[in-house]
């Protein structure tokens, strides 16, 4: 493996330090959770090893979001990450070929990158309002394709497929014996309905989510992946005992607690992605400096200063961070040009949000050049 650091990670906020960032729009998840508001007491906890596949309630949960689903399906992880960690690790090798839309979270293009394997970028574009390209994804196969890794909602853009999409893209899965690594850690944070967990409808599908961005508790590291072929199910238990056995019981705990109420935190969730979704649309109408194509989920989108508009981009950055203590997530941490940028509105406070929206408009109208 050749392991590099990635820029989204060296300048995360979190690495910054959050105290010197007044207005974060940089955020992929809803506002962070406190260990106060969650009323809980973990007294009796024995801190032993937990159960390999991870808590059975916990999974019992979590298969219950997907038609046929069993328990065993599910394997838990530190976070997401660690689930794509495992998954890529598990199914490619130096040789192998494999496909991923591009832009994306960041991990997914560059683990496979790490393995050594040949990456082909099924770009995503502004002017095709970030559609993925399915005829490109077919005519992008070849005998060592081993595996095809999407995220929907899609970050950056929080674009979706439609079903229609994913059935057509399962289809190809199947025909080609390939995978299908479906990153699904927006699903529940769709604007209408989800979609069906991709793990329920073909055992070539793993679908991967976590209680990080949608519940807004990162710091549990509690992730998830989920498979139905259980000879596929046991490499991966395989992969995680490798790398950390079992998961921290602490967390486990934290979300089984959290989770029991999952119904309820939804509900509050939608109302509190929908008023800053509101927000930041208005904003959007009410400028000229920026244009974006309308999220369908999650928290994030990926506007860009207008083409147009004769900006000095490292200016822009300069004013926006300096002057204006105000951060996004910019288009080189996604690998593109840096007049795109991710806008995260889900984890600020409302007037964070307004005033950071509005900071954007001020370093938008600072770096004209005449
Ligand atoms: C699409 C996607 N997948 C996975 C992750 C990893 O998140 P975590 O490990 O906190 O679950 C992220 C984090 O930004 C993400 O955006």
């Amino acid at each position: 493996m050749r392991y590099r650091r990635m820029p989204i990670e060296i300048e995360s906020p979190e690495q910054m330090g959050y105290g010197n960032i007044a207005h974060n729009l940089s955020e992929s998840s809803i506002t962070d959770v406190s260990l106060r508001d969650l009323n809980l007491n973990l007294g009796d906890l024995v801190l032993a090893y937990g159960d390999h596949y991870g808590l059975p309630e916990l999974r019992e949960i979590l298969a219950g979001d997907g038609n046929g689903l069993h328990p065993d399906d599910v394997l838990l992880t530190v976070g997401a990450a660690a689930a794509l960690f495992i998954v890529n690790t598990s199914l490619l090798q130096a040789g192998d070929h494999m496909i991923v839309a591009h832009p994306n979270y960041a991990t997914n293009v560059e683990t496979p990158r790490a393995i050594g394997c040949s990456v082909t970028t099924l770009p995503l574009r502004f002017e095709d309002r970030f559609r993925l390209d399915i005829d490109r994804l077919e005519a992008s196969l070849t005998p060592q394709t081993r595996l095809i890794s999407l995220t929907c909602p899609h970050n950056p853009t929080g674009q979706m497929l439609t079903e229609a999409e994913l059935y057509r893209i399962l289809e190809i899965v199947e025909r080609q014996r390939c995978y299908l690594l479906f990153d699904e850690t927006y699903r529940e944070m769709a604007y209408g309905s989800a979609l069906p967990l991709a793990a329920s409808l073909s055992a070539r599908a793993i679908s991967v989510s976590s209680l990080s961005k949608t519940y807004g508790l990162p710091g549990i590291r509690m992730g998830w992946l989920i498979n139905r072929d259980p000879d596929l199910m046991e490499r991966f238990l395989a992969a995680k005992e490798q790398i950390f056995i079992s998961n921290s019981v602490v967390d486990e705990a934290i979300a089984l607690h959290y989770l029991r109420d999952k119904a309820a935190h939804l509900r509050q969730i939608k109302t509190h992605i929908d008023e800053r979704f509101h927000i930041t649309k208005s904003w959007m109408e009410s400028q000229t400096a920026f244009e974006w194509i309308e999220p369908q989920g999650g928290v994030v989108s990926f506007p860009r200063i207008r083409p147009d508009l004769p900006v000095d981009v490292d200016h822009f950055y300069a004013i926006l961070n300096g002057t204006y203590k105000t951060f996004v997530g910019p288009g080189h941490w996604f690998e593109q040009d840096r007049h795109y940028m991710r806008l995260g509105f889900g984890w600020p406070g409302l007037d964070e949000l307004r005033g950071g929206l509005a900071n954007l408009s001020r370093a938008a109208a600072e770096s004209i050049t005449t």
